[in-house]
C-alpha cells in the first residue's frame, strides 16, 4: 500500500522511494485518477498553442532550438500572423490561446503589448510561454489581460540544472516562477524525466518544488534527445516513469492543471490517452500554421507535424471521448480549493 499522506507531504525519502521502482504504479495511478476525478472533474480543458518564433538566444543542452543547433530553418511570424492565428483558434471554440517561442528578444515589449490587446479582444485566456523576459515586462503584460504563464523548471537538482543550462542557475529560474506567481499569473512550472544523469531523488525534488511553488500548472514530459544537441546519444526518458511522475504531481497538487503532453504522444502513440487516465486533465492541440509547423522541432519524432492546420482539435478531443472524459468548455482556470466539494 502506497502511503498517501507522505507523498502528499512530499516527504523526500519516500518519493525517492517509489519513484525508483514500478512496484506501486498500478496504486499510484489509480489514485491520481480518483483525485482528477475529485478535485478537477470529468472535463479536458483544450489549449490552443501558436508557436510563433523558433529564434532562440539561450544554449540549454537538450533543446533544438538551442541557439548553437545551424541545422535548423529558422522563423518568425508577424504580429498580425499571431493575431489572425489567433482569432482562427477562438472561432474554433478554443478558450485560451499559448504563445509560446524560442527567448527571442525580437518581440520587444511593445510587440508583445500589441499582440495581447489584440487577442484579449477575442474572448481568450492567454497564456504566454517565451521564456525568462524582464519583471517588469511579465508585470506590464499582466496589467494587459495575459492570463498566465507557462516555463518549466527542467529540473529541481540545481547540479544537474546548471549542467543542463550554461551560465544560469535553478536559483534564478525559481526567483522568475515566483515572481510570476507574485504578479498573480497561473504559473506553470514542469520538467523532464529521463535527463542525463538524473536520479529518483532529482524527480523526488521536482515533487517537492511543485508543491513549494503551489504551481496552478504541471508539465511533464520525457526527455527526448535531439541529434543536433550536445545530448544527441542521451538515452532519454521513458513512457512509464513518465506517467508516473505524472500521476505523483496530480497527488501531490490536486487542483493544478496538468497536461498530457505532446512529448508523451510522441514516444508511444497511446502515450497522452495513458497521461489522461492517470492524472492529466489538458490537452495542447498544436495551431501553429504551417509551413512554420515542422521547424518548430525541439526533439526528434514530434508528431502533429505535417496534419492538416487545424486536424489536432478533432483529434485531441476523440482523443478525450475515447477515454471517457468531456471536453471542456470555458476558460479552464485553475480551480480553486474552497469550491471543492
Ligand atoms: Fe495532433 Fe492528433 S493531436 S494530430
Amino acid at each position: 500500500m502506497i502511503d498517501l499522506k507522505k507523498i502528499q507531504n512530499v516527504d523526500i525519502d519516500y518519493l525517492t522511494h517509489i519513484i525508483s521502482t514500478d512496484r506501486y504504479d498500478e496504486e499510484i495511478f489509480k489514485t491520481a485518477d480518483e483525485i482528477r476525478r475529485k478535485y478537477v472533474g470529468e472535463e479536458v480543458h483544450l489549449r490552443g498553442i501558436i508557436e510563433f518564433s523558433n529564434y532562440c538566444t539561450q544554449h540549454c543542452l537538450y533543446c533544438g532550438l538551442r541557439a548553437e543547433n545551424k541545422n535548423l530553418a529558422r522563423y518568425r511570424m508577424s504580429p498580425e500572423e499571431i493575431i489572425e492565428r489567433a482569432k482562427l483558434i477562438a472561432q474554433l471554440g478554443i478558450k485560451t490561446i499559448v504563445l509560446q517561442s524560442g527567448e527571442d528578444p525580437y518581440y520587444t515589449t511593445e510587440m508583445m503589448c500589441e499582440i495581447i490587446q489584440q487577442i484579449k479582444k477575442l474572448d481568450v485566456a492567454i497564456t504566454l510561454s517565451l521564456g525568462e523576459r524582464t519583471f517588469e515586462e511579465y508585470r506590464i503584460w499582466k496589467e494587459l489581460g495575459a492570463d498566465r504563464y507557462l516555463m518549466r523548471h527542467e529540473t529541481a537538482s540545481p547540479q544537474l540544472y546548471a549542467k543542463l543550462h550554461p551560465g544560469d542557475s535553478l536559483e534564478n529560474r525559481k526567483a522568475h516562477l515566483y515572481e510570476l506567481k507574485r504578479l498573480g499569473y497561473e504559473t506553470g512550472a514542469g520538467f523532464m524525466v529521463g535527463l542525463p544523469g538524473q536520479t529518483p531523488y532529482d524527480l523526488a525534488l521536482d515533487l517537492v518544488f511543485l508543491k513549494e511553488l503551489d504551481a496552478d500548472m504541471i508539465g511533464i514530459g520525457p526527455f527526448i534527445p535531439n541529434p543536433d544537441t550536445p545530448l544527441k546519444d542521451a538515452t532519454g526518458g521513458d513512457l512509464q516513469t513518465t506517467l508516473r511522475m505524472i500521476a505523483l504531481a496530480r497527488i501531490v497538487v490536486p487542483t493544478a492543471n496538468i497536461p498530457a503532453t505532446t512529448a508523451l504522444g510522441s514516444i508511444n502513440p497511446l502515450g497522452r490517452q495513458y497521461g489522461l487516465k492517470y492524472g492529466a486533465n489538458v490537452i495542447m492541440p498544436n495551431l501553429t500554421p504551417n509551413p512554420y509547423r515542422p521547424n518548430y522541432s525541439l526533439y526528434p519524432g514530434k508528431i502533429c507535424l505535417f496534419e492538416r492546420d487545424t486536424a489536432c482539435v478533432e483529434c485531441t478531443k476523440h482523443m478525450i471521448k475515447s477515454v471517457g472524459l468531456i471536453v471542456g468548455e470555458g476558460y479552464g482556470y485553475r480551480k480553486k480549493t474552497e469550491s471543492l466539494a
